[in-house]
């Protein structure tokens, strides 16, 4: 068990994991990255094809770069969307929230169920970092300029993988307060 890491069933852990938007300046160091990589492997997979593959940044100027680059692409998705931009459109808003790592599970393979398999390992991932009190968070909102050409070669990742989940990843700054959930809605239930 890694100095971090904490005691907790897997029920307390989903109930326990939130989106951190606020960090320290700690940094996450590669033992801990490693762990976590280890849990996203063992999500469930389509036909055992392991689709995933993974991009690790830990430059925070290079993040920095990535956002302004893609706060404005979103901003223009909102407005689409017929929704306000928000903070996308604030000069020092940070869509990464200043975190310290940013972790992209990315594949080449286009079957029907290698988005699933990849957003299963982002569960696993998050789950895991969340029993080693790592804070994370998906971040949708990048996904479109993640997906640019420009970006991918700044990344090193070679264009013919996607980039299919972007999660943060840092020491939380404080407590995250839980969120709400509506009740399941079930509309059979068989004897
Ligand atoms: C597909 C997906 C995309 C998301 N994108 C963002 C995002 O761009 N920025 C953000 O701050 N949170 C993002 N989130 C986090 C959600 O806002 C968050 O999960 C939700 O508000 C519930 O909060 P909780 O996870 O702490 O329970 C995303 C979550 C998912 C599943």
């Amino acid at each position: 068990m890694q100095e971090t890491q904490v005691e907790m069933t897997v029920f307390e852990a989903i109930l326990a994991r939130r989106c951190v938007r606020n960090y320290t300046e700690r940094v996450v160091d590669l033992g801990a990255i490693h762990i976590l990589l280890e849990a996203a492997i063992h999500g469930p997979t389509a036909l055992h094809e392991e689709p995933w593959t993974f991009a690790i940044i830990r430059d925070k100027e290079l993040l920095k770069d990535i956002s302004d680059y893609a706060k404005p692409l979103f901003a223009g998705e909102l407005q689409i969307a017929g929704r306000a931009p928000g903070s996308f459109t604030e000069p020092d808003f940070n869509i990464f929230y200043d975190a310290s790592t940013l972790i992209l599970i990315c594949s080449k393979q286009t079957g029907s169920c290698v988005a699933a398999d990849c957003w299963l390992a982002a569960e696993n991932l998050m789950l895991a970092a969340c029993a080693m009190k790592l804070g994370s968070c998906v971040i949708g909102a990048a996904l479109t300029a993640l997906n640019t050409p420009d970006i991918k070669v700044k990344l090193n990742i070679p264009e013919e993988f996607s980039i299919i989940v972007p999660i943060i990843l840092g020491y939380p700054n404080g407590e995250t307060p839980p969120t709400r959930r509506k009740k399941p809605v079930i509309i059979t239930l068989t004897s």
